[in-house]
Protein backbone atom coordinates (compact mmCIF):
# COMPACT_ATOMS: atom_id res chain seq x y z
CA UNK A 1 0.00 0.00 0.00
CA UNK A 2 1.26 3.41 -1.14
CA UNK A 3 2.25 6.15 1.61
CA UNK A 4 -1.03 8.62 0.45
CA UNK A 5 -3.55 5.31 0.26
CA UNK A 6 -2.31 4.64 4.30
CA UNK A 7 -2.26 8.21 4.63
CA UNK A 8 -6.16 8.08 3.36
CA UNK A 9 -6.94 5.05 4.89
CA UNK A 10 -6.20 6.83 8.61
CA UNK A 11 -7.87 9.71 8.05
CA UNK A 12 -11.05 7.96 7.07
CA UNK A 13 -10.83 5.76 10.34
CA UNK A 14 -10.50 8.82 12.51
CA UNK A 15 -13.37 10.34 11.19
CA UNK A 16 -15.12 7.39 11.41
CA UNK A 17 -14.14 7.09 15.25
CA UNK A 18 -14.95 10.38 15.45
CA UNK A 19 -18.67 10.36 13.79
CA UNK A 20 -19.00 7.71 16.39
CA UNK A 21 -18.80 9.79 19.39
CA UNK A 22 -20.42 12.67 17.98
CA UNK A 23 -23.68 10.17 17.87
CA UNK A 24 -23.06 9.29 21.49
CA UNK A 25 -22.55 12.63 22.46
CA UNK A 26 -25.78 13.65 20.10
CA UNK A 27 -28.15 10.88 21.61
CA UNK A 28 -26.29 12.07 24.85
CA UNK A 29 -28.60 15.47 24.57
CA UNK A 30 -24.94 17.56 23.71
CA UNK A 31 -26.30 20.97 21.93
CA UNK A 32 -25.59 21.56 18.20
CA UNK A 33 -26.08 24.99 18.09
CA UNK A 34 -26.40 27.92 20.31
CA UNK A 35 -27.22 31.77 19.85
CA UNK A 36 -23.66 31.87 21.75
CA UNK A 37 -21.84 30.15 19.62
CA UNK A 38 -23.89 31.81 16.93
CA UNK A 39 -23.26 35.19 18.02
CA UNK A 40 -19.61 34.18 18.59
CA UNK A 41 -18.98 33.12 14.78
CA UNK A 42 -20.84 36.24 13.48
CA UNK A 43 -18.30 37.85 15.59
CA UNK A 44 -15.71 36.38 14.61
CA UNK A 45 -16.20 36.56 10.43
CA UNK A 46 -16.82 40.11 11.16
CA UNK A 47 -13.68 40.72 12.66
CA UNK A 48 -11.56 38.68 10.31
CA UNK A 49 -13.59 40.58 7.34
CA UNK A 50 -11.90 43.55 9.24
CA UNK A 51 -8.65 42.51 9.64
CA UNK A 52 -7.17 41.44 6.48
CA UNK A 53 -4.60 39.71 6.07
CA UNK A 54 -5.54 37.16 8.38
CA UNK A 55 -6.28 33.89 7.02
CA UNK A 56 -8.10 31.61 9.47
CA UNK A 57 -10.97 32.18 12.05
CA UNK A 58 -11.22 29.79 15.50
CA UNK A 59 -14.12 27.82 15.15
CA UNK A 60 -15.23 26.58 18.46
CA UNK A 61 -16.90 22.98 18.10
CA UNK A 62 -19.96 21.77 20.12
CA UNK A 63 -17.50 19.85 22.65
CA UNK A 64 -16.21 23.06 23.38
CA UNK A 65 -12.67 22.68 21.57
CA UNK A 66 -11.76 25.50 19.23
CA UNK A 67 -10.25 24.68 15.33
CA UNK A 68 -8.33 27.34 13.10
CA UNK A 69 -10.26 26.91 9.61
CA UNK A 70 -8.28 28.54 6.95
CA UNK A 71 -11.04 30.93 4.99
CA UNK A 72 -10.55 33.72 1.92
CA UNK A 73 -13.27 36.41 1.92
CA UNK A 74 -14.48 35.26 -1.51
CA UNK A 75 -14.10 31.57 -3.27
CA UNK A 76 -13.98 31.61 -7.15
CA UNK A 77 -14.41 27.93 -8.59
CA UNK A 78 -15.50 26.55 -11.58
CA UNK A 79 -18.71 24.34 -11.64
CA UNK A 80 -19.10 21.30 -13.77
CA UNK A 81 -16.99 22.30 -16.68
CA UNK A 82 -14.70 24.80 -17.91
CA UNK A 83 -15.72 28.61 -18.06
CA UNK A 84 -18.97 27.99 -15.85
CA UNK A 85 -17.48 30.28 -13.05
CA UNK A 86 -19.05 30.70 -9.72
CA UNK A 87 -18.39 33.31 -6.69
CA UNK A 88 -19.14 33.37 -3.15
CA UNK A 89 -18.24 34.78 0.14
CA UNK A 90 -17.33 33.70 2.93
CA UNK A 91 -20.41 33.06 5.40
CA UNK A 92 -21.97 30.97 8.09
CA UNK A 93 -22.98 27.60 7.59
CA UNK A 94 -24.89 25.02 9.35
CA UNK A 95 -24.35 21.19 9.01
CA UNK A 96 -27.00 18.81 10.08
CA UNK A 97 -26.38 15.79 11.99
CA UNK A 98 -26.82 13.74 9.40
CA UNK A 99 -24.02 15.76 7.27
CA UNK A 100 -21.96 15.53 10.33
CA UNK A 101 -22.73 11.65 10.71
CA UNK A 102 -23.02 10.41 7.25
CA UNK A 103 -19.83 12.98 4.81
CA UNK A 104 -16.81 11.34 5.25
CA UNK A 105 -15.82 12.00 1.64
CA UNK A 106 -15.04 16.30 2.88
CA UNK A 107 -14.35 16.14 6.63
CA UNK A 108 -11.20 15.83 8.63
CA UNK A 109 -12.03 14.46 11.94
CA UNK A 110 -11.97 17.65 14.14
CA UNK A 111 -14.32 19.02 11.42
CA UNK A 112 -16.80 16.45 12.33
CA UNK A 113 -17.41 18.30 15.59
CA UNK A 114 -18.55 21.54 14.10
CA UNK A 115 -21.81 21.53 13.05
CA UNK A 116 -21.16 25.99 13.06
CA UNK A 117 -18.19 27.10 10.55
CA UNK A 118 -17.25 29.12 8.36
CA UNK A 119 -17.41 28.30 4.03
CA UNK A 120 -18.87 29.40 0.99
CA UNK A 121 -22.87 28.63 1.01
CA UNK A 122 -24.02 30.85 -1.58
CA UNK A 123 -22.24 30.50 -5.02
CA UNK A 124 -23.07 32.87 -7.85
CA UNK A 125 -22.85 32.96 -11.22
CA UNK A 126 -19.84 34.90 -12.48
CA UNK A 127 -17.24 35.90 -15.11
CA UNK A 128 -13.50 34.77 -14.81
CA UNK A 129 -12.55 38.06 -13.71
CA UNK A 130 -15.15 37.62 -10.83
CA UNK A 131 -17.78 40.05 -11.84
CA UNK A 132 -21.35 38.61 -10.80
CA UNK A 133 -23.58 38.11 -13.77
CA UNK A 134 -26.07 41.01 -13.70
CA UNK A 135 -30.03 40.13 -13.83
CA UNK A 136 -33.11 41.89 -14.66
CA UNK A 137 -34.87 43.75 -11.90
CA UNK A 138 -38.16 45.82 -11.42
CA UNK A 139 -38.37 49.15 -10.19
CA UNK A 140 -39.27 49.30 -6.68
CA UNK A 141 -42.70 51.08 -7.22
CA UNK A 142 -43.98 48.14 -9.34
CA UNK A 143 -42.68 45.08 -7.39
CA UNK A 144 -44.68 46.87 -4.49
CA UNK A 145 -48.07 46.81 -6.69
CA UNK A 146 -47.05 43.15 -7.42
CA UNK A 147 -46.73 42.42 -4.03
CA UNK A 148 -49.82 44.05 -3.13
CA UNK A 149 -51.71 42.38 -6.07
CA UNK A 150 -50.69 39.17 -4.65
CA UNK A 151 -51.55 39.87 -1.51
CA UNK A 152 -55.13 40.77 -2.77
CA UNK A 153 -55.41 37.49 -4.62
CA UNK A 154 -54.53 35.69 -1.17
CA UNK A 155 -56.54 37.49 0.84
CA UNK A 156 -59.55 36.51 -1.55
CA UNK A 157 -58.65 32.92 -0.97
CA UNK A 158 -60.36 30.17 1.11
CA UNK A 159 -56.93 29.52 2.31
CA UNK A 160 -57.04 32.34 3.39
CA UNK A 161 -59.99 32.22 5.90
CA UNK A 162 -59.30 28.70 6.51
CA UNK A 163 -55.69 29.79 7.83
CA UNK A 164 -57.37 32.70 10.03
CA UNK A 165 -59.24 29.76 11.45
CA UNK A 166 -56.67 27.66 12.19
CA UNK A 167 -54.02 30.43 13.87
CA UNK A 168 -57.08 31.88 16.32
CA UNK A 169 -58.04 28.60 17.64
CA UNK A 170 -54.40 28.23 19.01
CA UNK A 171 -54.96 30.88 22.11
CA UNK A 172 -51.49 30.35 22.98
CA UNK A 173 -50.39 32.16 19.75
CA UNK A 174 -51.76 35.64 21.30
CA UNK A 175 -48.76 35.69 23.26
CA UNK A 176 -46.60 35.76 19.79
CA UNK A 177 -44.89 38.92 19.48
CA UNK A 178 -42.96 38.47 16.42
CA UNK A 179 -42.71 36.12 13.25
CA UNK A 180 -39.34 34.94 12.42
CA UNK A 181 -39.63 33.66 8.68
CA UNK A 182 -36.44 31.79 7.18
CA UNK A 183 -35.97 31.28 3.52
CA UNK A 184 -39.59 32.48 2.00
CA UNK A 185 -37.15 33.41 -0.93
CA UNK A 186 -37.09 36.37 -3.51
CA UNK A 187 -40.26 38.15 -4.71
CA UNK A 188 -38.25 38.05 -7.93
CA UNK A 189 -36.22 35.11 -9.64
CA UNK A 190 -33.12 36.04 -11.93
CA UNK A 191 -35.08 36.38 -14.62
CA UNK A 192 -37.42 38.98 -13.60
CA UNK A 193 -39.59 36.31 -13.30
CA UNK A 194 -42.14 36.95 -10.26
CA UNK A 195 -42.50 33.90 -8.57
CA UNK A 196 -46.36 32.89 -7.02
CA UNK A 197 -44.90 31.04 -3.87
CA UNK A 198 -42.84 33.96 -2.77
CA UNK A 199 -45.05 36.09 -3.37
CA UNK A 200 -47.90 33.53 -1.74
CA UNK A 201 -45.50 33.06 1.53
CA UNK A 202 -44.49 36.25 2.33
CA UNK A 203 -48.54 37.02 1.60
CA UNK A 204 -49.24 34.88 4.57
CA UNK A 205 -46.64 35.86 6.85
CA UNK A 206 -48.77 39.95 6.61
CA UNK A 207 -51.77 37.82 7.04
CA UNK A 208 -51.00 36.01 10.26
CA UNK A 209 -49.53 39.13 11.58
CA UNK A 210 -52.55 40.43 11.23
CA UNK A 211 -54.44 37.64 12.88
CA UNK A 212 -52.20 37.63 15.71
CA UNK A 213 -52.65 41.59 15.95
CA UNK A 214 -56.53 40.86 16.41
CA UNK A 215 -56.02 38.24 18.53
CA UNK A 216 -54.30 40.13 21.24
CA UNK A 217 -56.37 43.47 21.29
CA UNK A 218 -58.53 40.45 22.87
CA UNK A 219 -55.95 39.88 25.23
CA UNK A 220 -55.59 42.28 28.09
CA UNK A 221 -52.12 41.77 28.84
CA UNK A 222 -50.94 42.13 25.29
CA UNK A 223 -52.97 45.32 24.27
CA UNK A 224 -51.11 47.57 22.56
CA UNK A 225 -48.43 45.07 21.69
CA UNK A 226 -47.46 44.52 18.00
CA UNK A 227 -45.75 41.67 16.21
CA UNK A 228 -43.16 42.14 14.38
CA UNK A 229 -41.62 40.32 11.33
CA UNK A 230 -38.16 39.44 10.79
CA UNK A 231 -37.15 37.78 7.85
CA UNK A 232 -33.70 35.71 6.89
CA UNK A 233 -33.21 34.81 3.09
CA UNK A 234 -30.09 35.78 1.33
CA UNK A 235 -31.67 35.75 -2.09
CA UNK A 236 -33.50 39.01 -0.96
CA UNK A 237 -32.59 41.86 -4.33
CA UNK A 238 -32.64 45.76 -2.59
CA UNK A 239 -35.81 46.06 -4.34
CA UNK A 240 -37.06 43.18 -2.45
CA UNK A 241 -35.60 44.35 0.89
CA UNK A 242 -37.27 47.85 0.01
CA UNK A 243 -40.41 46.20 -0.56
CA UNK A 244 -40.32 44.49 2.08
CA UNK A 245 -39.12 47.05 4.71
CA UNK A 246 -41.94 49.07 3.33
CA UNK A 247 -44.82 46.67 4.45
CA UNK A 248 -43.22 46.65 7.79
CA UNK A 249 -41.12 43.73 7.77
CA UNK A 250 -37.52 43.98 9.29
CA UNK A 251 -34.52 42.42 7.20
CA UNK A 252 -31.56 40.71 8.78
CA UNK A 253 -28.77 39.01 7.57
CA UNK A 254 -27.90 35.48 8.16
CA UNK A 255 -27.93 33.70 10.29
CA UNK A 256 -29.09 37.04 12.96
CA UNK A 257 -32.98 35.81 12.62
CA UNK A 258 -31.87 32.75 14.95
CA UNK A 259 -31.11 34.91 17.93
CA UNK A 260 -34.18 36.84 17.64
CA UNK A 261 -36.14 32.89 17.82
CA UNK A 262 -37.22 32.58 21.60
CA UNK A 263 -40.67 31.17 23.15
CA UNK A 264 -42.80 34.50 21.73
CA UNK A 265 -41.60 33.83 18.29
CA UNK A 266 -44.08 32.29 15.46
CA UNK A 267 -40.91 30.93 12.78
CA UNK A 268 -41.90 30.08 9.46
CA UNK A 269 -39.72 27.85 7.33
CA UNK A 270 -40.85 26.29 4.42
CA UNK A 271 -37.87 24.19 2.63
CA UNK A 272 -35.20 26.30 3.42
CA UNK A 273 -31.48 25.16 2.24
CA UNK A 274 -30.35 25.04 5.91
CA UNK A 275 -31.52 22.82 8.81
CA UNK A 276 -33.59 25.19 10.26
CA UNK A 277 -35.82 22.89 12.31
CA UNK A 278 -32.75 21.16 13.53
CA UNK A 279 -31.15 24.46 14.54
CA UNK A 280 -34.70 25.79 16.42
CA UNK A 281 -35.12 22.60 17.87
CA UNK A 282 -31.55 23.18 20.61
CA UNK A 283 -32.11 26.86 20.80
CA UNK A 284 -35.56 27.81 21.85
CA UNK A 285 -38.89 26.47 22.31
CA UNK A 286 -40.57 28.67 19.94
CA UNK A 287 -44.88 29.32 20.44
CA UNK A 288 -45.50 27.74 16.93
CA UNK A 289 -43.39 26.66 13.74
CA UNK A 290 -44.43 26.39 10.33
CA UNK A 291 -42.48 23.90 8.35
CA UNK A 292 -42.54 21.76 5.25
CA UNK A 293 -44.45 18.53 6.58
CA UNK A 294 -41.62 16.58 6.06
CA UNK A 295 -40.31 14.15 7.92
CA UNK A 296 -37.69 12.91 5.73
CA UNK A 297 -34.12 13.35 6.04
CA UNK A 298 -33.21 12.79 2.75
CA UNK A 299 -34.73 13.57 -0.29
CA UNK A 300 -35.73 11.19 -3.04
CA UNK A 301 -35.09 12.57 -6.85
CA UNK A 302 -38.19 11.38 -8.82
CA UNK A 303 -36.21 9.14 -11.17
CA UNK A 304 -34.69 7.22 -7.23
CA UNK A 305 -31.44 6.88 -8.60
CA UNK A 306 -30.08 9.04 -6.08
CA UNK A 307 -31.39 10.41 -3.20
CA UNK A 308 -29.60 13.12 -1.56
CA UNK A 309 -29.28 14.68 2.04
CA UNK A 310 -32.19 17.00 3.03
CA UNK A 311 -31.21 20.76 3.42
CA UNK A 312 -33.50 20.87 6.49
CA UNK A 313 -33.72 16.91 7.53
CA UNK A 314 -36.27 15.94 10.41
CA UNK A 315 -34.12 14.17 13.00
CA UNK A 316 -34.94 12.25 16.11
CA UNK A 317 -33.79 15.52 18.23
CA UNK A 318 -36.98 17.08 16.28
CA UNK A 319 -39.54 14.96 16.67
CA UNK A 320 -38.99 14.85 20.32
CA UNK A 321 -38.99 18.43 20.76
CA UNK A 322 -42.97 18.16 18.74
CA UNK A 323 -44.26 15.73 21.25
CA UNK A 324 -45.30 18.27 22.93
CA UNK A 325 -46.57 20.45 19.94
CA UNK A 326 -49.92 19.94 18.59
CA UNK A 327 -49.70 19.37 14.90
CA UNK A 328 -52.07 20.51 12.30
CA UNK A 329 -52.45 20.88 8.37
CA UNK A 330 -52.45 23.90 6.81
CA UNK A 331 -54.01 25.35 3.55
CA UNK A 332 -52.20 26.31 0.97
CA UNK A 333 -53.18 27.88 -2.53
CA UNK A 334 -53.23 25.35 -4.97
CA UNK A 335 -52.33 22.68 -2.67
CA UNK A 336 -48.66 22.77 -3.99
CA UNK A 337 -46.82 23.21 -0.62
CA UNK A 338 -47.69 20.95 2.01
CA UNK A 339 -47.15 22.75 4.81
CA UNK A 340 -47.93 22.11 8.77
CA UNK A 341 -48.58 24.49 11.84
CA UNK A 342 -46.61 22.97 15.43
CA UNK A 343 -48.48 24.91 18.20
CA UNK A 344 -47.01 24.39 21.45
CA UNK A 345 -49.06 23.13 24.08
CA UNK A 346 -49.30 24.48 27.43
CA UNK A 347 -47.61 21.66 29.13
CA UNK A 348 -44.75 22.44 26.71
CA UNK A 349 -41.87 24.03 28.69
CA UNK A 350 -41.02 27.33 27.55
CA UNK A 351 -37.86 29.41 27.47
CA UNK A 352 -34.40 27.62 25.92
CA UNK A 353 -34.21 24.90 23.95
CA UNK A 354 -32.43 21.45 25.14
C1 LIG B 1 -35.87 25.53 -1.91
S1 LIG B 1 -35.85 27.28 -1.70
C2 LIG B 1 -37.41 27.49 -0.91
C3 LIG B 1 -37.96 28.86 -1.15
C4 LIG B 1 -39.42 29.05 -0.73
N1 LIG B 1 -39.60 28.95 0.71
C5 LIG B 1 -40.33 28.07 -1.44
O1 LIG B 1 -41.01 27.29 -0.77
O2 LIG B 1 -40.39 28.13 -2.68
C6 LIG B 1 -34.67 27.44 -0.41
C7 LIG B 1 -34.39 28.87 0.02
O3 LIG B 1 -33.50 28.85 1.14
C8 LIG B 1 -32.80 30.08 1.08
N2 LIG B 1 -31.65 30.09 1.98
C9 LIG B 1 -30.40 29.63 1.76
N3 LIG B 1 -29.60 29.90 2.81
C10 LIG B 1 -30.37 30.55 3.73
C11 LIG B 1 -30.10 31.13 5.01
N4 LIG B 1 -28.89 31.08 5.54
N5 LIG B 1 -31.12 31.72 5.66
C12 LIG B 1 -32.36 31.78 5.12
N6 LIG B 1 -32.66 31.27 3.89
C13 LIG B 1 -31.68 30.67 3.21
C14 LIG B 1 -32.42 30.16 -0.40
O4 LIG B 1 -31.98 31.46 -0.78
C15 LIG B 1 -33.73 29.73 -1.04
O5 LIG B 1 -34.55 30.84 -1.35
Amino acid sequence: MSTSNTEAQRRREAVHTAQQELQNLYFGGVALYSKETIQLIINRLAQYLLNQPLNSIPIPDIRGNETEVVVFPTYMCQLGGPGNWRKAEADIIFYSIQELLEDTRHRDASSVYQSISVGYPDAKPCNEYGELQQYETLPVDDLDTLLETHRGVWEESEEFWQLKDIITSQPALAKVDKIVAFACGSLMDPSAAIDPDHMVQHAMLFSMRTFINEMKEELPSSAGEEVKIILQEPAYTDEDKVVLARAGATIVESPRAFLDVDERTLVVSISPNIPVRQIVADIARPAGMIYYNDKNEWVHWPNGVMPSLSTDPWSPRVAKMLERYAEIELPYPRRTRKIVLWARQPAAAAGGGL
